[in-house]
């Protein structure tokens, strides 16, 4: 083990977790950052021999002291609340300020695919495609690149498959309970899919030899599923029968979906993460099939029958 300690934030979290997971596998010591360390998920990490610090990502003080020491962060951020549109704008700040006064080595920071690439997209600039979203990922990124650090790296996962699982699958998927993927994709459209524990292994990669990524933005996605594949997918894994559904926006929010997943269904349609896979495989990572990451989670599955 290293003598200084990886903090992760985010730990209790899908990507952080995951981080956490690659780390200890890499053998480096791990740090967590937590809002709540009696919490399930974070006594959960100290039973695994990680250490807790206490913090919060709106709090200066906390992270200042939860940076002591430790020579790589890997940054994660929620996306702005619609009612406070500045906020991950500005927690990606109080991180990126906070490590650079602790002279940490290695940042690496997990952002979304096509972050920086929004001018680009069909109907930019009529507000189509709540541009506080882009416009907040691709200014942390911006942040991360300009702030100075011996080393970082910019890892851009498309879909998380860990979304048709809980916890997130029950407001992302609320209709995988029914038996079906109900969504406002085309039937014909491809979402490109990413394990989080890719995300968690190329971090963990970042940080065991901060050369072999340094300076780079990384696509991230194993392969491009419609989602009657992945309905079919589920329905091998799990034994019961799946269905997928392509419906209108307003067809999909009326069985249930939320608003803005809609609107980024609509965006994936019309644009999607547009992943190199290629690339993505050239990295020298083995990155994870949906097919065998569903089989790694059938038991977690939460589905009914079509
Ligand atoms: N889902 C996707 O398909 C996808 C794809 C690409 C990018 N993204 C981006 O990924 C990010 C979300 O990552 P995720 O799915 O790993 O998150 P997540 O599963 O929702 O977990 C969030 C983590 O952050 C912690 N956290 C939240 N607010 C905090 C605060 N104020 N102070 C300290 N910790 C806090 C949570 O801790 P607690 O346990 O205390 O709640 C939890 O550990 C978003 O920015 C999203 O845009 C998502």
């Amino acid at each position: 083990m290293s003598e200084q300690p990886i903090l992760v934030a985010g730990a209790t979290g899908t990507q952080g977790r995951a981080v956490v997971d690659a780390l200890i596998e890499t053998g480096l010591r791990v740090r967590a950052l937590v809002r709540d360390p009696q919490s399930a998920a974070a006594r959960a990490l100290a039973d695994r021999g990680v250490d807790l610090v206490r913090g919060d990502f709106d709090d200066a003080e906390s992270l200042a002291e939860a940076m002591r020491d430790v020579t790589g962060v890997f940054s994660v951020q929620m996306p702005p609340m619609p009612d406070d549109l500045d906020s991950e704008l500005r927690t990606g700040h109080l991180l990126i300020e906070a490590a650079r006064n602790a002279a940490v080595e290695t940042f690496v920071h997990t952002s979304v695919a096509r972050a920086g690439d929004q001018a680009h997209f069909v109907d930019w600039n009529s507000n189509r495609w709540w541009p506080v979203y882009w416009n907040s990922k691709s200014g942390v990124n911006d942040a991360v690149k300009a702030a100075g650090f011996p080393h970082w790296v910019i890892l851009k996962p498309a879909f998380m498959m860990d979304n048709f699982i809980p916890p997130k699958a029950s407001w992302m998927f609320p209709s995988l309970a029914r038996g079906a993927v109900d969504t406002a994709l085309k039937a014909d459209t491809r979402l490109d899919l990413i394990a989080a524990a890719d995300v968690g292994r190329f971090a963990a990669a970042g940080f065991a030899d901060p050369a072999r990524f340094d300076r780079q933005e990384i696509d991230l996605a194993a392969e491009s599923l419609t989602m009657a594949e992945v309905a079919e997918t589920i329905t091998a894994v799990t034994g019961r029968s799946i269905v997928a559904n392509s419906m209108s926006g307003a067809e999909a929010r009326a069985a249930g979906n939320h608003a803005g997943l809609v609107e980024s269904q609509q965006w994936a349609s019309v644009e999607g993460y547009k992943v190199d896979l290629h690339r993505a495989w050239s990295h020298g990572i083995a990155l994870e099939r949906f097919r065998d990451w569903a089989e790694r989670h059938r038991s977690a599955f939460q589905v009914g029958e079509g």
